[in-house]
């Protein structure tokens, strides 16, 4: 049966069938959440690319819908973003009924196979049935290519300085913006980042979007940029830039690289327009494209992140993006006991099945080790008070792809607080997520493990007692059944 296949994640999203990369046209409208996704429905590899599509009333239940965007004579369907044109400035709808719109690029692959460089270029189309059908705009391109090999996954919104129409484009190197009065005619603005943040690969999935700093009066924007390769820990990975945007040019303020997730499978991610309680809401893929074409699932491949709602923190000076589950998954977790341990050195703890539980508790120090399962399949998180190290090379099975396990995973802990802080960890039937002093340090890890956990062995690493309070194993419920 469909979502009982091993490896099935039982409370993230993943296709039917076939093939996901990126989240698309995330976008609030008229009571649902809509999850567009990079789809290849012929096969469980990356091919010819479409919108596969799915709605939510809530981020955690989804129903599936048909395939909303088919490659046409200009190309296959890459990644973009959607949004409601409530002005009607595009003339597709009206005032009373205005059409949702979606903005994506073409990516003509004949021109690329005969080594052409200008095979990509934007494009739109609308709906205004809210997404169940979609109709192309018959004067595609609306940005024609502009001699950029790597040219593309527009990000459009509505710029509430400019009164405009904003889009990101990424452009090989760096971010490009245009803005537009109606989405069709686009005049480009400014550029960003040719000499900033890390470019150990292509840029790819831009986002902007303003967040208040927690606790103050501060407004700043936020850019996200996927880069592939050169994540923090191999392939593709999403870097944050904190800074100020004047509604046309971005500049940022930081000095050294910061990720949105310092785990291998968190990429290409990017927040909901129009999100109706005025929250950035955010998805990535859960996957690399180092081995993410090779995990061992046999029906479909890929699943999305947990939906995470971002807030910004100042600490010690510096801007903390903090990515934390939507509070909507408390739906779905069925609270244990709460106990309290103080004095330990080590504690084995047994659980039916802790591929589908949330593990909750609050201490101070950073000296602990976190190990799920047996000798045979086991996984190992370390807090070495200066790192966190994700050790997935025992966790199942590692052997699809040599870059799935050559090393472990690690990320700097020293900015998270040396009082009492969250330890919040969830595990889907192929995956790990870690939020650390909720979600200022995260690792988002796929695992593939032969049989689920049993056992979590909680222990000192350093000799010290560890306290751990209000600690709490829940079972986390199928949102497929
Ligand atoms: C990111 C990406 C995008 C592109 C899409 C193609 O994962 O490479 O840049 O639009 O995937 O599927």
């Amino acid at each position: 049966a469909f979502y009982k296949e091993k490896y099935r994640p039982q409370f993230h999203f993943s296709p039917k069938e076939k093939w996901m990369n990126d989240p698309n046209g995330l976008v609030y409208n008229d009571g649902v959440y809509h999850l567009f996704y990079q789809h290849y429905p012929d096969s469980t590899v990356w091919g010819p690319m479409h919108w596969g599509h799915a709605v939510s009333k809530d981020l955690i239940f989804w129903e599936h819908k048909p395939i909303a965007l088919f490659p046409d004579e200009l190309g296959y369907i890459f990644s973009g973003s959607a949004v409601v044109d409530k002005n009607n400035t595009t003339g597709f709808g009206t005032k009373e009924n205005p059409p949702l719109v979606a903005m994506f690029t073409y990516h003509k692959m004949e021109k690329e196979r005969a080594g052409d460089t200008d095979y990509q270029s934007q494009g739109i189309a609308y709906s205004l049935d809210n997404g169940d059908t979609w109709e192309k705009y018959e004067g595609n391109p609306v940005i024609p290519n502009n001699g950029m090999k790597d040219f593309r996954d527009p990000k459009v919104f509505w710029n509430d300085i400019t009164g405009k129409w904003t889009v990101l484009l990424v452009g090989g190197d760096h971010l490009l913006i245009y803005e537009s009065d109606n989405l069709k005619n686009w005049k480009q603005v400014s550029e960003f980042g040719k000499n900033q943040g890390a470019h150990g690969g292509v840029w790819e999935c831009p986002d902007l979007f303003k967040l208040t700093v927690e606790g103050s009066d501060e407004e700043k924007w936020v850019l996200f940029i996927s880069i592939n390769p050169g994540g923090p820990n191999g392939g593709s990975a999403t870097q944050y830039f904190v800074g100020d945007f004047d509604g046309k040019t971005f500049i940022s303020d930081q000095k050294e690289k910061r990720w949105v997730d310092t785990g291998a499978d968190n990429y290409a991610g990017v927040t909901y327009n129009n999100e109706p309680n005025a929250e950035r809401i955010f998805i990535g893929w859960m996957n690399n494209w180092n081995y993410g074409q090779k995990t061992p699932t046999v029906t479909w491949r890929s699943a999305m992140t947990l939906p995470r709602k971002l807030t910004l923190h100042k600490i010690d000076g510096n801007y903390y993006l903090k990515s934390y589950p939507v509070d909507e998954i408390e739906k779905i977790i069925e609270k244990g006991k709460t106990d309290e341990y103080v004095g330990i050195t080590e504690k084995v703890f047994h659980h039916e099945n802790f591929n589908s539980s949330e593990i909750k508790f609050n201490t101070a120090g950073k000296n602990f080790e976190l190990i799920f399962g047996n000798e045979k399949d086991s996984l190992s998180v370390v807090l070495n008070n200066k790192s966190i190290v994700v050790d997935r090379s025992k966790s199942g099975l590692v052997n699809f792809d040599s870059s799935f396990a050559d090393k472990v995973h690690t990320a700097n802990i020293e900015a998270l607080p040396d009082t009492q802080f969250e330890v919040r960890v969830i595990l889907d039937a192929a995956s790990v997520e870690m939020f650390l002093n909720k979600g200022q340090v995260i690792m988002t890890e796929q695992i593939f493990p032969t049989k689920p956990y049993h056992t979590l062995k909680i222990r000192s690493v350093d000799g010290q007692k560890l306290n751990l309070h209000d600690f709490q194993i829940n079972k986390i419920k199928s949102v497929w059944e």
